[in-house]
């Protein structure tokens, strides 16, 4: 992203609106400039107190070259701080005034208070740390995408010889931070930024990447894994390096007192189970090491295995993390099974097939996914 863009370029804009009534609280304002680098800071405070101006007239008022105030407008954008109004050709800028409220813009972020749900999760950190061990040469240089607070980092610092650890939510990035500099470990570089945008070293061995979610739908583990292929090519390591998703057809009581509840769910914790109705049957197959579509649609046929009712389906997927593992499956924290539910109840015999087409962008949030029974 660049300040050139056009308008229908704006990072993230495509779906966004926002106005410039100055409603983000001053003091909201004034707090965040302390998590940024100083001079980003000012230029969100002189916009902020501006309310709407334009690159020259910061260039005066900051008495910084354009070229520099050009940058910063453009990361204080990438970072969603900021939205840009274009009258005939000048670009003016303000401060979106749903930022404060907002979905970070660059995608779903882990906020700091799961992070060490996730690090609890053995069968997850074992699986990462398996594959870590089996990837990661003395003399590596390893690139983790969506970083966390660091948890594979630091092991694979243990193992290679530098790690680039990039998060993109500021309190996530700055406990990593701190983690990384209490534990000492002085050869992994924490970097704020967006993964799907950032400039790898061209050196780098290894990729890791663990923004995954079941589908691969909600999180962005294939369009900054594709960014990265891009820029390095199909030769370097990836962790994980396999994903594949498939689906089983489910019979699930949606009825809570007297009132029925189709929704998708996650069947996890406590959740009421589904009862399984057929084998899952996989339709979509990833290989990290190569850059591959953002679109999924299918038409998937599933046969019964056991008599009854089927009214939903549940997406499962499995990752391998690398070369010789077994796949691993569900765990509280890592892809627990999607369950989708259909508009009817189909009576089904053994044998029986429903086929449902599914489409969806794979990064574009759950809210994109379009399924439907379509041989009934
Ligand atoms: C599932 S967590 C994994 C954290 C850590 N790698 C681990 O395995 O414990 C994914 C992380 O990616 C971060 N993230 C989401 N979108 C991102 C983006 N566009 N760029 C960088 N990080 C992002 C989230 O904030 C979250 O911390």
């Amino acid at each position: 992203m660049t300040d050139n863009d056009s308008p229908d370029d704006l990072f993230q804009g495509k779906t966004q609106t926002s106005s410039k009534d100055n409603s983000v609280p001053p003091l909201q304002v004034f707090n965040e400039t302390k998590y940024l680098d100083d001079k980003l800071g000012r230029v969100l405070l002189a916009i902020y107190e501006r309310e709407e101006v334009t690159v020259q007239d910061l260039s005066v008022e900051l008495d910084r070259p354009e070229s520099h105030i050009k940058r910063q407008v453009s990361e204080l954008r990438k970072q969603g701080y900021l939205s840009v109004d274009y009258e005939a050709d000048t670009k003016r800028y303000f401060v979106r005034s749903d930022w404060g409220t907002q979905e970070f813009p660059s995608g779903p972020i882990i906020p700091l208070v799961y992070q060490f749900n996730l690090l609890s999760d053995t069968q997850r950190m074992e699986a990462l740390h398996k594959a870590i061990k089996t990837t990661v040469d003395t003399g590596d240089i390893v690139a983790d995408l969506g970083a966390g607070v660091g948890g594979i980092s630091c092991m694979a610092a243990r193992y290679g010889k530098k790690v680039h650890a990039v998060e993109i939510d500021r309190e996530v990035y700055e406990q990593g931070r701190q983690v990384v500099e209490q534990a000492g470990l002085d050869n992994i570089e924490y970097l704020r930024a967006d993964a799907r945008e950032v400039d790898l070293p061209a050196e780098t061995d290894v990729i890791m990447c663990e923004m995954l979610d079941t589908g691969l739908i909600a999180e962005l583990q294939v369009p900054v894994m594709n960014h990265a292929i891009e820029q390095l090519g199909e030769n370097v390591q990836t962790i994980p390096i396999r994903a594949k998703t498939g689906m089983r057809l489910i019979q699930t009581d949606y009825e809570f007192y007297n009132t029925e509840f189709r929704l998708p769910h996650f069947e996890e914790y406590n959740s009421r189970k589904s009862e399984p109705r057929s084998e899952r049957e996989d339709y979509h197959k990833i290989t990290f090491t190569e850059q591959n579509s953002e679109l999924v649609e299918e038409e998937v046929t599933v046969e019964a295995t056991e008599a009854g009712i089927v009214n939903g389906t549940q997406l499962q997927t499995h990752i391998q993390f690398a070369p010789g593992m077994d796949y691993t499956g569900a765990s509280p924290w890592l892809n627990p099974p999607l369950n989708l539910p259909f508009e009817e109840d189909y009576p089904v015999s053994v044998g029986d097939e429903i086929t449902v087409s599914i489409s969806y962008e794979l990064g574009g949030g759950l809210q994109n996914i379009v399924y439907r029974v379509s041989n009934r």
